[in-house]
């Protein structure tokens, strides 16, 4: 026996319980274990043998950080098939998440039960893979074929009760796991139930799967590990047991050798690690229950309905009755969403809009929150004005934030007496949706702010990234420069059209051009004009048709026009037909004369930006890890997933080929495609940005 997994025997009931902590996961020691234990049960003499997990789960899957090493045996599959093959009974007692190899070896013994609040699922294809014990095989003879595609191309959680239903659990009932499962055993044992071995029973009814595969392809936006989950499932209708066995591992070892599977996997990894950072070990966080928000717009609204949502109750401050009650109606109209999707009750409804939301246009209300979140127009002269008053009034203590997109942080602390105290809380359009938060520390933030930044982060289930004080901090920095890289291809005979489209194709949820317009191209206007007016290097391209779309007044969707006319609804984008007009008026003016790109072109200079000012805000320490950049571009920005963010992606392409490339654009415009100090030393150490994050965890 390995300590992985506990033995004992209960008269002619032989238990195993798993004991690896924290989620049981199914690594070589607990594969031992469990053949051990069997072997040991059908020495003891025993009828019947119960497997349960302890702790806080029954096994949530094969342990992710031995992928890519060399197998050890036995491996998970042989695993199942001694369960499933063994002459005693094999029963499961399931609770938290049976996830992937976990409801696989649930489906290998022969009968299952599970407390009320169990989960199980396979989500398998969210780590780039698909299940690769026999699930793809066993969960389609159970459950069906529509059931089990369901199941495996969305890797979702499915609850006891629709588990039951769909045959994957034959019993639920309340209790401690090992207690509920013994009662199981005893009630087979007397019925004289026969083992029921899933690879024996019939094989399922196909379905259209060519129609599935394309569906499934196609809403995996280039992601291939589900539409290639169903050629398994497929393979369950087609081929005996045994064979269909043989193509699942197959597809499975395709998978496990693509890039999309590193990507997936460092994105699990990456989101976990993000929020731990080791300077605030141990640090106390401080009080959170009440917080004030100030300005209801857009992000103030967004941002009071997800603290609501968490249970904080929120003081919403505004500048006019008028305005509050504006405020409220947005917050309102937020939560009737949540209501409608049944995240919440209408006694939930009332309650979180009439009782633990209160409206102000007095800073006295604010004496008395933990935090205030600061979400007023973007002007520098503005926040100040806020902070002021925030200053006046609030209660020592108290966190003071500012939900800035741009502006300098310390400045804006430098107006109040308690800099310590003042962060930044970056929140993203819609902030009751959005995952990232981006928690911006300034000089004088304190470490105990910080960990409460993060700690409010939790309870309102963000991912949250560390990030410095620079011109838009990670994110809106890095996206200012992929941007610009975006419109110099415009002026060099890129079309926006082109370039939506190629990214696309990438992975991006939207290209660039739709993003503006979803967002609002008055937020771009406002950038450019701010940094016009600081002062543009002389070296930096610019130019001016983006301008015009705004001042004849097209500010994208909420205009109904941008760079796509949305005459007929915000999904049907149609290219504005002014738009190509002013770029080649403006290419006429700077004398371009326009050059064809490819696709390949676009995505690879746009990428090579994107990276390289990923490059210089790790160097500069503005993100502390190459994967704080990865988790703000996944969550904030729709980077795909599957691609693990751009510095794992350019991880993958190879550093030094990238930078070989920049230094060649640099030819040709070497303000723009100055290499980043950290890629240069990165190649010329051999090193890549995984190495760095490897350091930061060590
Ligand atoms: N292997 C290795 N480590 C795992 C793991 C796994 N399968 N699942 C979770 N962990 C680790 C996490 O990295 C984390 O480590 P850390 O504390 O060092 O950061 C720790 O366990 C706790 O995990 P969470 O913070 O995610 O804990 P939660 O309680 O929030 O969630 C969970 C628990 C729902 C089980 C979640 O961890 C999860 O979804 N895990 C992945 C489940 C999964 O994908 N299983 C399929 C694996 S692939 C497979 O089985 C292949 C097979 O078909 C052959
Ligand atoms: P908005 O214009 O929709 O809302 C601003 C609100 O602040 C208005 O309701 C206004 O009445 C109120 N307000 C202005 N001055 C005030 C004052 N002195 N006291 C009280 N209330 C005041 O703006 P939006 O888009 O919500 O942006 C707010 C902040 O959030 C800005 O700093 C912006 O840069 C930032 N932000 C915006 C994002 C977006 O996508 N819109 C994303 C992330 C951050």
């Amino acid at each position: 026996m390995t300590d992985a997994i506990g033995y004992e025997l209960d008269g002619d009931i032989a238990i195993l319980k798993a004991q690896n902590p924290p989620v049981n996961a199914l690594g070589h020691a607990v594969r031992v274990g469990l053949v051990n234990g069997l072997e040991r049960a059908e020495r003891d003499g025993a009828k019947a043998v119960l497997i349960y997990g302890d702790g806080s789960t029954y096994f949530a899957g094969a342990d992710i950080r031995e992928f890519g090493q060399a197998p050890r045996e036995p491996g998970l599959p042989e695993v199942c098939d001694r369960i499933e093959a063994s002459p005693l009974l094999v029963v499961s007692a399931m609770h938290g998440t049976a996830l992937g190899g976990g409801l696989e070896l649930a489906l290998s013994t022969h009968y299952r039960i599970a407390v009320p609040s169990a989960k199980v699922g396979l989500p398998e294809v969210l780590l780039g893979i698909l299940p690769g014990a026999g699930g793809t095989q066993r969960l389609p003879r159970v459950a069906g074929v529509e059931a089990a595609l369901d199941l495996i191309t969305t890797g979702r959680h499915v609850r006891a009760d629709e588990a039951m239903k769909l045959g994957i659990i034959d019993r639920i009932e309340a209790g401690e796991p090992r207690e509920i499962g013994m009662a199981y055993v005893r009630d087979l044992l007397d019925a004289n139930a026969p083992r029921r071995p899933v690879s024996e029973m019939p094989s399922p009814e196909p379905v259209d799967f060519d129609a599935v595969y394309d569906a499934v392809l196609k809403k995996g936006r280039g992601q291939i590990s589900p539409a290639t989950a169903v050629r398994a499932v497929q393979a369950a209708t087609e081929l005996p047991f045994e064979q269909g066995i043989a193509r699942e591992r197959e597809l499975f070892m395709e998978l496990m050798n693509t890039d999309q599977r590193l990507g997936l996997i460092h994105a699990f990894f990456s989101e976990r690690a993000v929020g731990k950072l080791p300077e605030l070990k141990g640090v106390e966080t401080r009080p959170l229950n009440a917080i004030g928000v100030i300005g209801g717009g857009t992000m103030g609204a967004g941002i009071a309905t997800a603290a609501l949502l968490s249970g904080l109750s929120v003081t919403m401050l505004e500048m006019s009755p008028e305005a509050a009650e504006a405020a409220k109606g947005r917050i309102s109209g937020n939560l009737q969403g949540a209501l409608k999707r049944g995240k919440i009750n209408r006694e939930k409804f009332e309650t979180l809009t009439e009782k633990a939301l209160s409206l102000a246009t007095d800073y006295a209300a604010l004496k008395d929150a933990d935090l205030v979140i600061e979400a007023v127009f973007e002007e520098m002269e503005v926040k100040k004005k806020v902070f002021t008053q925030l200053d006046a009034v609030c209660k020592p203590g108290a966190v003071l934030a500012t939900n800035t997109s741009y502006l300098d942080v310390n400045e804006i602390a430098a107006v109040t007496s308690r800099p310590a105290d003042v962060i930044g809380l970056h929140f993203f359009s819609p902030a009751h949706v959005m995952k990232l938060l981006e928690i911006v520390v300034a000089d004088k933030t304190s470490p105990d702010v910080v960990a409460t930044g993060f700690a409010l982060g939790k309870r309102l289930r963000k991912i949250s990234v560390r990030a410095g004080v620079c011109d838009g901090f990670i994110g809106n920095r890095i996206l200012s420069t992929y941007r610009t890289c975006a419109d110099h291809m415009i002026l060099d005979g890129a079309s926006p059209y082109q370039i939506d489209a190629a990214l696309e194709a990438f992975g991006f949820a939207m290209g660039p051009f739709a993003v503006a317009d979803l967002a609002g191209l008055d937020i771009g206007y406002a950038v450019r004009k701010r940094k016009r007016a600081e002062g543009l290097d002389p070296r930096a391209r610019d130019s001016s048709y983006a301008d015009k779309l705004c001042e004849d007044g097209h500010f994208g969707q909420k205009t109904g026009k941008g760079y796509y006319d949305y005459g007929a609804g915000p999904k049907a984008r149609v290219p504005n037909p002014d738009v190509l007009p002013l770029i080649a008026a403006e290419r006429a003016a700077q004398g371009i004369t326009p050059r064809e790109f490819s696709d390949e072109e676009i995505v690879r200079r746009y990428m090579a930006s994107m990276v390289n000012e990923a490059a210089k805000v790790v160097g500069e320490g503005i993100a502390r890890r190459p994967l704080d950049v990865d988790m703000t571009l996944l969550f904030g920005y729709g980077f795909p997933r599957y691609r693990g963010g751009p510095l794992k992606w350019a991880d993958l392409e190879g550093l030094s080929d990238l930078l070989a490339d920049i230094r060649s654009w640099a030819e040709e415009d070497p303000y723009f495609w100055q290499p980043a100090p950290l890629l240069e030393e990165l190649v010329a150490e051999g090193r890549n940005f995984d190495d760095l994050n490897k350091e930061a965890a060590s």
